[in-house]
């Protein structure tokens, strides 16, 4: 059988049951804050966050292209990484809602070069931007990590649609 003939034997993914299966993989929440080209505070919460390489320290994540706030990581050098603890789901909604990002109603610190840090997180990474790579509806943020503070706080997570707790089952 030639390979075209095969590929052409795939069935097709439908979206939604695509992004069904992808929600049984349970993640953290993050909201990713940068500071916009007229030094504006921007962020959006983005599950796609993954650690990438211990040495050197790079982590990466994906921005829907369509998104509001494309042009404002596409264009910073420096975004922070804010993972969300498990008391913070309303901090998570509002940055997943267009138009209501504004920062006035959230505490924060500045960190490294102004970018807003969320407060009451798990912990921060503080990132400069390394790379950008196309990802179909999406592009790929790859960042160099620069600091790193961690609260002790329980981590909220994110599965089936929906915000959970964590619970330890075993130390490993
Ligand atoms: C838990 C959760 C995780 C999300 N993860 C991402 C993500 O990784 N990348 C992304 O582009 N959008 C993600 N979104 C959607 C964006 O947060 C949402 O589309 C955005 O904030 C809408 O505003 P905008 O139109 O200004 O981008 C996520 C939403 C939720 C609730």
């Amino acid at each position: 059988m030639k390979p075209d003939t095969i590929e052409a034997t795939l069935p097709v993914i439908d979206a939604t049951e695509l992004r069904r299966c992808l929600g049984t993989f349970v993640t953290g929440v993050t909201v990713m804050t940068a500071l916009d080209a007229d030094g504006q505070p921007d962020g959006i919460t983005a599950n796609s966050f993954s650690s990438l390489s211990l040495d050197p320290p790079l982590i990466v994540w994906s921005l829907r292209l369509q998104s509001r706030s494309f042009q404002t990581f596409k264009n910073a050098q420096r975004f922070a990484v804010n993972i969300l603890a498990q008391d913070q789901v309303s901090v998570s909604n509002r940055f997943a809602t267009s138009g209501v990002k504004n920062f006035a109603e959230v505490p924060h610190t500045l960190g490294l070069g102004g970018v807003p840090l969320i407060e009451g997180c798990a912990s921060y990474l503080e990132c400069s931007l390394e790379a950008t790579y196309p990802g179909g509806d999406h592009e790929l943020f790859v960042a160099r990590v620069e600091r790193i503070q961690m609260n002790d706080k329980k981590p909220l997570a994110y599965g089936n649609g929906g915000y959970l707790g964590v619970e330890v089952l075993d130390k490993g």
